[in-house]
């Protein structure tokens, strides 16, 4: 039987530093409306309707749904990275108060990779199997600021010890195939910390980790949320992962969101029958709590 993933306690003193620090009132990420339409051989549908929610700067926002809900077309269209099949209908996204959803006002090259850095599922197949690491976290750094090699390669060395490499030579003189699902896992995390982003979209980070790992990986990204000073739109299908990290918490359903609350508030007086049940597949929500 698979384990069940224990969700780590937050603590007052780290909620308390991002509610001085970092915490603000300005939305950074708005998306109001948003509808995509998806295409498949045997008919047209669609996988988003009308999906609206406001991040603000400092906050984990998560959005938590079952396999096929509509999460990451969703994450996908902030960034304009939608695949072939499936194209925005209707909606407004806006960064940081400017409309990213209308062409040629503000380009999305502007933000992707820069402003804003993603983190995939599957991190051994985002990496190149045929560069070392070293080289390809250089060319992410290098694309971003103009800075030497060597200047670089420090960098890289000091971010891959931020994220728990003691041996951070090794990590970057490596090849994709010579780490872990976890390793690899923390070298998109120091990539995508490379470009200082603003905002860290992590798409089931933890989902292809082990356990141990998956509460490993959370972790560290809490901690380096603390010193970076990131939001965070986290994303899983599984609501104990995003319990316990999330400011806010969006749950969705078949292409819509059906509840979205604070998460004290949705933990402890879900109102949809269906965040019900995701709450009731946590062994720590007994059933008599949410009757
Ligand atoms: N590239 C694609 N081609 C065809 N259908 C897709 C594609 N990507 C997603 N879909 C469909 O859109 C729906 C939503 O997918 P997705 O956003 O990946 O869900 P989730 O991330 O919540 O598992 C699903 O029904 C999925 O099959
Ligand atoms: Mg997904």
């Amino acid at each position: 039987m698979k384990q069940k993933f224990q969700p780590i306690k937050r603590t007052d003193s780290s909620t308390k530093m991002i509610g001085k620090i970092l915490h603000s009132d300005e939305p950074l990420l708005e998306v109001n409306n948003l509808s995509i339409q998806v295409s498949q051989p045997d008919a047209n549908f669609f996988a988003v309707k009308k999906v609206g929610f406001r991040l603000f700067r400092g906050e984990i926002f998560a959005i938590v749904g079952e396999s096929g809900s509509g999460k990451t077309l969703t994450a996908l269209s902030v960034l304009d990275l939608l695949p072939a099949q499936a194209e925005m209908t209707g909606g407004k996204i806006c960064y940081a108060g400017r409309e990213l959803s209308r062409k040629g006002t503000f380009t999305y090259a502007g933000i992707r990779g820069k402003k804003v850095a993603m983190i995939f599922q599957n991190p051994l197949s985002a990496l190149n199997p045929v560069f070392r690491i070293g080289r390809q976290m250089r060319d992410v750094l290098q694309t971003h600021a103009a800075i030497s090699s060597a200047e670089a390669e420090g960098e890289i060395l000091t971010l891959l010890r931020r994220v728990g490499f003691h041996d951070a030579g090794e990590v970057y003189r490596a090849y994709s195939h010579q780490l872990s699902g976890g390793m690899a896992q923390r070298v998109m995390i120091a990539m995508a910390l490379s470009c200082r982003p603003e905002l860290i979209i992590a798409d089931e980070p933890t989902t292809a980790l082990d356990v141990t790992t998956q509460a490993t990986i959370l972790r560290l990204i809490v901690s380096l949320r603390e010193k970076y000073g990131f939001s965070l739109l986290l994303i899983s299908h599984d609501l104990s992962v995003v319990s316990e990290l999330s400011d806010r918490i969006a749950v969705m359903k078949d292409g819509a969101f059906v509840e979205e609350n604070s998460t004290r508030q949705l933990l402890e007086q879900p109102r949809n029958e269906y965040t019900r049940l995701l709450l009731m597949s946590i062994p720590e929500f007994s059933p008599s709590v949410l009757v």
